[in-house]
């Protein structure tokens, strides 16, 4: 970092194949645009790595809930208790927790979730539900079938909103929740492996069943001014955790895990 740039990405670029597989193409015409294709690296259930793209718009075209803004919108401590109604006790349900500094992570949860709820507009058997980290509760936990955990990577980890709240809840629903199936999306300037490793152990000690992939996206961010900038994501992206959410919906849903 003596250059004033991040070096997040030292540890990952060992983790990289020599040639990796694109996933997706940036869209033009805004901050970010430019750059390597996105990466897969390896792991035992292999992260997919997204190089993030200018969006079409802000993550405030999608729809708000309340409560769940991030740092940099919210301003003042409030009440974000609220998160989605929980479905009908019929349905199973998906549970999305995220937490977002610059509005990245936020953004692939809220993609997450509508396509969780498209899925459950077809087939009626998994709803969804999205909550902020600082919100989510224990039972809140208990009442879900499964998870989806989006956060992004600071200092190689999970950010702190989010640490806290697997700390908060891990031994209240020790034992409790064990088999239940998950994923991962991690936002990260150019690494995230550190923040999926963190969360993939938590998980493991809850005995949760990772059944996709991480979904790890890079901002290309990597000087101060880039990692304070609000981010904007591309459509490609949010597409990628559109799929995420409805396949976490429609799996939990059938009862396949
Ligand atoms: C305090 C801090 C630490 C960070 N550490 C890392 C890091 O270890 N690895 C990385 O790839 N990016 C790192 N970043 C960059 C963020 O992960 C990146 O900007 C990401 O898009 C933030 O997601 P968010 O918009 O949801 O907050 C860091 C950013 C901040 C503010």
């Amino acid at each position: 970092m003596a250059d004033g740039r991040g070096d997040w990405g030292a540890e990952r670029r060992e983790l990289v194949p020599p040639n990796p597989t694109p996933l997706s193409s940036p869209s033009t015409g805004g901050r970010r645009s430019e750059g390597p294709s996105p990466e897969i690296s390896a792991s035992k259930i292999a992260p997919s790595v997204c190089r993030a793209s200018a969006g079409d718009g802000p993550s405030d075209a999608l729809p708000r809930i309340e409560g769940d803004e991030t740092e940099a919108a919210r301003g003042a401590a409030r009440d974000d208790r609220a998160g989605g109604a929980p479905y009908p006790a019929r349905m199973k349900q998906l549970l999305i927790i995220w937490h977002s500094r610059t509005g990245a992570a936020e953004a692939m949860a809220r993609a997450a979730f509508e396509g969780a709820q498209k899925q459950a507009e077809g087939d009626e058997a998994c709803g969804a539900r999205l909550m902020r980290a600082r919100a989510a509760q224990a039972e809140d936990l208990l009442a879900a079938d499964g998870y989806l955990f989006a956060a992004p990577e600071n200092l190689a980890s999970l950010s702190g909103e989010m640490k806290e709240f697997f700390d908060r809840c891990y031994y209240p629903v020790l034992g409790r929740i064990e088999g239940r199936p998950y994923a991962l999306m991690i936002a990260a300037g150019s690494d995230g492996d550190g923040a999926a490793r963190q969360a993939a152990r938590i998980c493991k000690g809850w005995r949760l069943r990772d059944v996709q992939p991480p979904l790890i996206v890079n901002t290309s961010a990597q000087t101060p001014e880039e990692i304070l900038a609000p981010k904007v994501l591309g459509e490609d992206v949010l597409a990628r955790c559109r799929e995420l959410g409805a396949g976490m919906a429609a799996g939990i849903g059938s009862g396949i895990w």
